[in-house]
């Protein structure tokens, strides 16, 4: 029986990449005739990468899954450093980010290939930092943490209950930013 807390952060990456690749079509495929509705939903997509795996995911591997695995397993410690280097920008990243697609809305095509560019490096950032995570720092984890420390990992992250890992009924106050999403942004995420 694999562990809780590794569990749910196997779904919450599969939520946050099919988001990101998501994302990467929006972009590729441009605002066409329905602007309006392709500015809403990237807003709402990465509102919702800020208001989940930014606040709830992130900060508890770096409080509380990394510095176990980089006492114990010594090795990992570079690509734990980088790990939490990314996660001390991501969410200005993210930030950034909204703010450049503001700027393409509201001023313009001039303001296109800033969100571009910024979009895909983001994309690939974060593709990349999942990928270390899942093949560096989790396999880690399964060799050296005891069952006090699962324990404790599996309770925290329990309490994350992010609506797009489908693992939880959907908190209400969520439902709007949940269906705007689904409903209108095109698969893997959505079914627009
Ligand atoms: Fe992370
Ligand atoms: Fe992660």
């Amino acid at each position: 029986m694999p562990h809780e807390s590794i569990q749910i952060i196997h779904e919450e990456h599969t939520a946050l990449a099919a988001m990101l690749r998501s994302i990467g079509m929006m972009v590729e495929r441009g605002p066409g005739q329905r602007s309006e509705n392709f500015f809403e939903v990237l807003r709402a997509m990465l509102f919702y990468i800020d208001e989940f795996p930014e606040r709830l995911h992130h900060p508890k591997e770096s409080e509380l899954l990394f510095p176990r695995v980089a006492r114990l397993a010594p090795e990992t410690k570079v690509v734990i450093a980088r790990l939490d280097q990314d996660h001390a920008k991501g969410e200005s990243a993210v930030r950034e980010l909204q703010h450049l697609l503001l700027a393409w809305e509201l001023i313009g095509d001039a303001r296109r290939a800033a969100f571009d560019t910024a979009a895909k490096r983001y994309l690939a950032f974060y593709l990349e930092h999942m990928r270390l995570e899942e093949t560096v720092i989790l396999p880690a984890a399964l060799k050296v943490l005891n069952d006090a420390d699962w324990l404790e990992l599996d309770a925290a992250f329990a309490t994350n209950c992010d609506p797009l890992t489908g693992r939880y009924p959907l908190d209400p106050a969520y439902e709007r930013l949940y269906t705007r999403i689904v409903s209108r942004a095109p698969a893997p995420i959505g079914l627009g």
